[in-house]
């Protein structure tokens, strides 16, 4: 089957995308759901939420869905137990409510329930169908699409997990009025990584916002989500252009994971908005992105992130923890560079010192 992904707003909702993978269903969820959930309406359901969507988006979704008759686990909220003691409780969990083959599991949350929950639906009795509901937006631009699931392993983020599609994603900006405006933040960062790796002209739209309160966010996650739809249908298992999807995370990711040990973590778009200015720089240093273009996003960034200083004493575990990356090759750190606003460069490489100097080069921001 070609593996088109659709986006389906709810005006097309009834022109039902049949030919493609699977829909992604943007809209107010009490509409998107009806026209797609008749077929699954008899199966055992799962619903997969942490403690905060348990609180804040449980009860939107029952009342949109009108759904009665379902299996809830609830895990502890946060990057930190997404790993294989939550996996755990909730395999244990279907285990014991008899949970079949044919249940379908909606993995009801952010990015964390979304890869975990549906990294468990995946695996358990060799995999259940999954529905993402992404109630962040980080998840609903980014991970709930493109099919990758999966947990932290030794500290190390990611690194146990598995490609597999869910049957539909279902996106209602409705969900986001309940995020703090740090998490409006961090979600934003992935937005703007998806701008500057193929979307000028989103760049361009993003850049005259001041500040992210009291955004119609329905309006920018279309434009953001198709940037993304396109290069996961394109190369769903990341044997090329999908790389360009890791801008600013070989950096951003070691980043994330220094802070994580500490007394205040950073959040994954903090750490991603940190890991693209250093590999702008470097695409500045290595590439053809200009001193301008360089300015343009330091100064952006500058506007809605603030500066966390990475200590000198840090410098060596990033680079080591680079060197875990799942992209590298011949024991080279693979980075996704730009060379251009609204242009990617993949399979770059460039030396330790350098690397250094682009940490250098964030720290000295003023
Ligand atoms: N699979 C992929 O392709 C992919 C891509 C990017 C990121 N990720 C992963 O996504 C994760 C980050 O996702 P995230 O930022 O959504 O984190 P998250 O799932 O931890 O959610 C952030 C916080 O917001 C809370 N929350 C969620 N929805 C809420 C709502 N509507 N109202 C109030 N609180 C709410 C959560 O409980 C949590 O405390 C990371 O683990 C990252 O590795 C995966
Ligand atoms: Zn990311």
């Amino acid at each position: 089957m070609q593996r088109k992904i659709e986006i389906v707003t709810h005006e097309a909702i009834n022109s039902q995308k049949n030919g493609s993978l699977y829909n992604i269903y943007v809209g107010d969820l009490a509409q998107t759901w009806s026209a797609w959930f008749g077929a699954f309406a008899k199966k055992q359901i799962v619903v997969i939420c942490d403690e905060n969507t348990a609180k804040f988006c449980l009860p939107v979704f029952l009342q949109k869905t009108a759904l009665k008759d379902y299996t809830l686990i609830i895990s502890e909220a946060g990057e930190l137990h997404k790993n294989i003691h939550t996996c755990n409780i909730i395999w244990s969990k279907m285990l014991e409510m008899g949970i079949d083959r044919q249940a379908i599991c909606i993995n009801l949350g952010g990015g964390v329930i979304g890869d975990m929950g549906g990294f468990c639906a995946a695996t358990f009795k060799r995999g259940i169908d999954f529905v993402q509901v992404p109630t962040t937006l980080l998840s609903q631009v980014d991970s709930s699409i493109g099919g990758k699931l999966g947990i932290d392993f030794q500290g190390v983020k990611n690194s146990i997990g598995v490609f597999n599609d869910p049957k539909a994603v279902f996106l209602d900006s409705d969900f986001l009025a309940t995020l703090s405006p740090r998490e409006i933040r961090s979600g934003f960062a992935e937005m703007i990584k998806h701008a500057l790796i193929a979307d000028r002209n989103e760049w361009k739209k993003l850049c005259q916002l001041e500040s992210l309160n009291a955004i119609d966010w329905a309006d920018f996650i279309v434009p953001s989500l198709a940037v993304k739809r396109q290069i996961v249908e394109d190369d769903p298992f990341e044997k090329g252009i999908r790389k360009a999807l890791n801008f600013g995370h070989t950096i951003g990711h070691a980043v994330e994971s220094y802070f994580l040990e500490t007394e205040s973590p950073l959040l994954h778009g903090e750490a991603i908005a940190i890991g693209m200015i250093c590999e702008a720089y470097l695409s500045f240093k290595n590439n053809d992105l200009t001193e301008v273009e360089l300015a343009e996003i330091v100064a952006f960034m500058k506007c809605f992130y603030d500066k966390k200083i990475l200590p000198s004493e840090s410098f060596d575990t990033l680079i080591n923890s680079m060197k875990q990356d799942k992209k590298n090759e011949n024991q080279a750190i693979n980075f996704t560079f730009l060379s251009g606003i609204g242009q990617a460069k993949i399979n770059q490489t460039t030396d330790n010192e350098c690397i250094i100097n682009s940490l250098v080069y964030y720290n000295e921001i003023n």
